[in-house]
């Protein structure tokens, strides 16, 4: 029987990347749909690397929907996973109708499409940014929707349109996911992350620290009421989050209806804890100093990880050690990200390509790789 094939939109990314080894290894088939605005098409020959199948990337937009129908219509797609969006906050507060246009019109773009191909299973990167930054911790799913910038508006926004689509044709299985604070790698050193610019989150901060590629980390704010005084966050490891998908696709297929379900560990880590984490991991010393509050902080906040284990059976297995010792692992042998050559242990793999497509991009010069 043909594994069945999952579109996964923002694919290359990433959350994406990583999620596209755990659909393989739970038997299906990505076909990747992302602009590469914010990765790197590389990141699918890693999950070759890993994998032994390379999944097919289609450069295309998820705002495109002659692009969307054409992908629908060459493969046998049997749900999708939508992750392509546009993710960094002081962005949105600078230029919230791009982020509103990407996050918002995209996601309405690709429900329209999937209803014209009857392919009606999805799972929705999601964010606890929908939840704002005053919510009493741990929080639960039913916490209600505060968000504070337009990114997290738009997944807000998103969420209720999936919701009323839900409510309004039965035949729709559908799932949020709101991630926590997703970090670590593949635990083969093979797949991490790799922002563009100086990194705005703390994990591939700390990372390039402990690399010398950065000299120090500022620590914003060590004043809060917290254990330390530092910022708490539920971290999680990109390999949970990715198997978290998985478990998802199933619940979205065999129940009809919306779910809104947290991706997180259930504890909070402070920036010191991770710091000393981080360190023990990599035999590094971290450098830091502590500069003022970051602008939009929230002191602290964590999961109520319950519900997606109550729904479709998910926990995060990874701990806060681990997180550190795959992010450095992915660091220390990819100091240039994916400009680095795969370890020469990987490209013994086996190599599959899904490559019964044909090329099917709308727009002149995007190519099918
Ligand atoms: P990422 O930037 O690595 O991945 C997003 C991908 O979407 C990129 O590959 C990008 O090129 C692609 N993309 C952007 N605009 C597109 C468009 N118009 N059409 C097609 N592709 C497009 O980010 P990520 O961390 O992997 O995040 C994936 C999703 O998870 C995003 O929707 C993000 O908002 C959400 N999320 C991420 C985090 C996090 O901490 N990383 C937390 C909560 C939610
Ligand atoms: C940020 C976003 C959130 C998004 C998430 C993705 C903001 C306000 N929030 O969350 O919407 O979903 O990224 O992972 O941008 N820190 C430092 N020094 C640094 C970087 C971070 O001390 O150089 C601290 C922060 O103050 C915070 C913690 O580390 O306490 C985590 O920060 P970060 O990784 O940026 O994630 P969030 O702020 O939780």
């Amino acid at each position: 029987m043909r594994a069945p094939r999952i579109l996964v939109t923002g694919g290359a990314g990433f959350i994406g990347s990583h999620t596209c080894v755990a659909l393989i290894a739970a038997g299906y088939l990505p076909v990747v749909l992302d602009t590469l605005v914010n990765s790197d098409a590389r990141s699918l020959q890693r999950v070759a690397c890993i994998t032994g199948v390379e999944p097919v990337l289609v450069c295309g937009d998820v705002r495109d929907a002659v692009a969307l129908d054409r992908v629908f219509a060459a493969y046998n797609v049997a749900a999708v996973v939508h992750l392509a969006g546009l993710k960094a906050v002081g962005e949105s507060v600078a230029d919230p109708v791009s982020y509103y246009d990407v996050n918002l019109a995209g996601t309405l773009a690709l429900v329209q499409a999937m209803d014209r191909a009857g392919v009606r299973r999805l799972v929705f990167s999601s964010s606890a940014t929908v939840y704002g930054d005053s919510q009493p911790s741990p929080i639960a799913e039913s916490a209600p929707y505060a968000a504070v910038n337009p990114y997290g508006r738009t997944k807000a926004m998103v969420e209720s349109v999936l919701a009323d689509l839900a409510r309004a044709d039965a035949r729709w299985g559908i799932a949020c996911l709101r991630y926590f604070n997703p970090i670590g790698a593949h635990e083969s050193g093979l797949l991490g992350e790799r922002p563009h610019g100086p990194p705005n989150n703390l994990m591939p901060y700390i990372a390039q620290v402990a690399a010398g590629q950065r000299e120090c980390l500022v620590v914003h704010g060590a004043d809060y009421d917290t254990v330390d005084g530092t910022g708490v966050r539920d971290y999680v490891h990109v390999m949970d989050v990715a198997e978290g998908h998985v478990s998802a696709l199933r619940h979205a297929a065999r129940r009809p209806g919306i779910l809104m379900a947290n991706l997180g560990t259930g504890r909070g880590a402070s920036v010191l804890e991770v710091v000393s984490a981080f360190e023990r991991a990599s035999g590094r010393r971290i450098a830091l100093r502590i500069g003022p509050r970051r602008p939009g902080d929230a002191p602290a906040y964590w999961a109520d990880a319950r519900g997606a284990w109550q729904a479709f059976g998910w926990r995060a297995r990874r701990d806060l050690d681990q997180m550190c010792a795959d992010s450095w692992r992915w660091q220390a042998a990819n100091p240039h990200g994916f400009d680095d050559p795969a370890p020469a242990h990987a490209s013994g793999l086996p190599r599959f390509q899904d490559n019964t497509s044909t090329s099917i991009n709308s727009k002149p010069g995007h190519s099918h790789a």
